[in-house]
């Protein structure tokens, strides 16, 4: 069978990886891919927003499997224009991936259906949202409803901030039409964590435990990035904490969206935050998350493929997952200035030395081939990911591969990993 994925970053270098090791999988092509994805397979030179150009080059190939890494082309629909055109792909539907590109469907769908988040009220007008953030005050948290790259999310610690978070979103629409409508929400803390699980519209089989790191520095400081590191079990989810949200977030999830007749075939990430052993949701993605796709993966003890086509065929029931017992860590190599602006095109070397050293495998991020040599060509570069005997080896591991890979203004966080150890003491 030959497969497409559709992205270009860590997530899909690691799905290229491990969709290639299945027995029944000829040939891993990735639109538009990265150098990594090319070691695996084929890169086409397709936009992940290209939908009628995938599907062409789906029917041209004869693909027998797509699977999608970014949120963009699922709000766009590119499961529905796959399964109209008879291919086989693996991803939520247009109106399932709601659960990503509206987070007023989505707050509105968990106070529906009483699954654990914070309080929160929907607001079309700035005055109207200024007066709610008078009336309850801050620490507070601004969204704008729709996609934002990330962005859209702020966490103001004063009244002032919340209201420059709304002239920012609504007025001048930082983040386009995504703020004609925003989200006040309640600011939750404790410790955060990711929880993913696969489902077929009716069943959900969980992925093992992880947690990103998304700050750009050491002890989650300065500003948000996609993620710059994580770490596969995360110890904070506890065996009763995994059967809350197992209960109450996802099978409840996946229950509303099929009440909602919007099944919800996939993986579904939820991004949680725990505190006082109850976890709560911050919000949902409709797809896997970069970087928890890469220590996740490498865990995994089986065959992905089969396990996402028992996804499409609606048969998750049939199946187990096993994971390897190894805890595994990625550790994302960026370049300087990220999450800001930042110069490509710089070589990297040391990447071939780092992937011999034992339980250490580097994923392509932002990377391309240009004259024969790897080169830099994004903010997140590289997701250099090791398995190791527990939590301390694997950390140290991932950071003596770090060690040899070098170019010039390569910057990494130093502490990936440490808040899985405070549970080992
Ligand atoms: P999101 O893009 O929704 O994942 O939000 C980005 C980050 O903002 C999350 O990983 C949290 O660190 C933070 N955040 C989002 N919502 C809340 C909230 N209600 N309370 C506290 N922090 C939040
Ligand atoms: N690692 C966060 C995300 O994928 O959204």
């Amino acid at each position: 069978m030959k497969v497409l994925i559709v992205g270009g970053g860590g997530r899909e270098h690691s799905l290229a990886w491990m969709m290639n090791q299945a027995p029944k999988v000829e040939k891993v092509f990735c639109a538009p891919g990265n150098a990594g994805t090319a070691i695996e397979g084929e890169n086409v030179d397709i936009d992940v927003e290209d939908i009628d150009g995938l599907v062409e080059f789906g029917k041209k190939e004869g693909i027998g499997l797509t699977v999608v890494g970014p949120e963009v082309p699922l709000t766009m629909g590119i499961v529905d224009a796959f399964e109209a055109a008879g291919l086989r792909i693996f991803g939520a539907s247009k109106k399932a991936a709601e659960i990503e590109g509206s987070k007023v469907f989505t707050k509105r769908l968990m106070a529906k259906y009483n699954v654990p988040t914070g309080f929160f009220e929907v607001f079309n007008s700035p005055d109207d949202a200024r007066a709610y953030i008078k009336e309850v005050g801050a620490p507070i948290v601004v969204k704008a409803d729709g996609l934002a790259a990330g962005k859209g999310v702020i966490v103001c610690q004063t009244v002032e901030e919340a209201d420059e978070a709304v002239h920012i979103i609504m007025e001048e629409k930082r983040f386009g039409d995504a703020g004609d409508t925003v989200v006040i929400e309640e600011f939750l803390t404790g410790e955060e964590a990711s929880f993913l699980a696969f489902s077929d519209g009716k069943n959900v089989l969980p992925l093992a435990t992880s947690q990103d790191h998304k700050p750009i520095f050491d002890d989650d400081k300065g500003p948000n990035t996609g993620g710059m590191g994580a770490y596969s079990p995360a110890p904070v989810v506890t065996k009763e904490i995994f059967d809350q949200v197992m209960e109450e977030v996802m099978i409840r999830t996946v229950n509303a969206m099929a009440s909602e007749g919007r099944p919800y075939k996939g993986v579904l990430y939820a991004g949680l935050m725990i505190e006082d052993g109850k976890a709560r949701v911050l919000e949902f993605n409709a797809r896997y998350g970069d970087p928890e796709a890469q220590p996740l993966l490498v865990r995994v003890d089986g065959d992905i493929v089969e396990v996402m086509e028992a996804v499409v065929d609606e048969r998750l029931d049939e199946i187990t997952l096993n994971w390897h017992d190894s805890p595994s860590i990625c550790v994302v190599m960026a370049s300087e200035g990220y999450p800001g602006s930042y110069e490509t095109g710089k070589v990297i070397t040391g990447i071939d030395e780092a992937d011999a050293m034992d339980g250490v495998k580097v994923f392509h991020a932002g990377t391309a081939l240009k004259d024969g040599k790897i080169v830099t060509a994004g903010g997140r570069v590289l997701g250099v990911t090791a398995l190791g005997d527990d939590i301390p080896d694997a950390i140290e591991r991932a950071y003596r591969a770090c060690d040899v890979i070098k170019w010039d203004g390569a910057y990494y966080r130093r502490d990936i990993g440490a808040k899985a150890m405070k549970f080992l003491k």
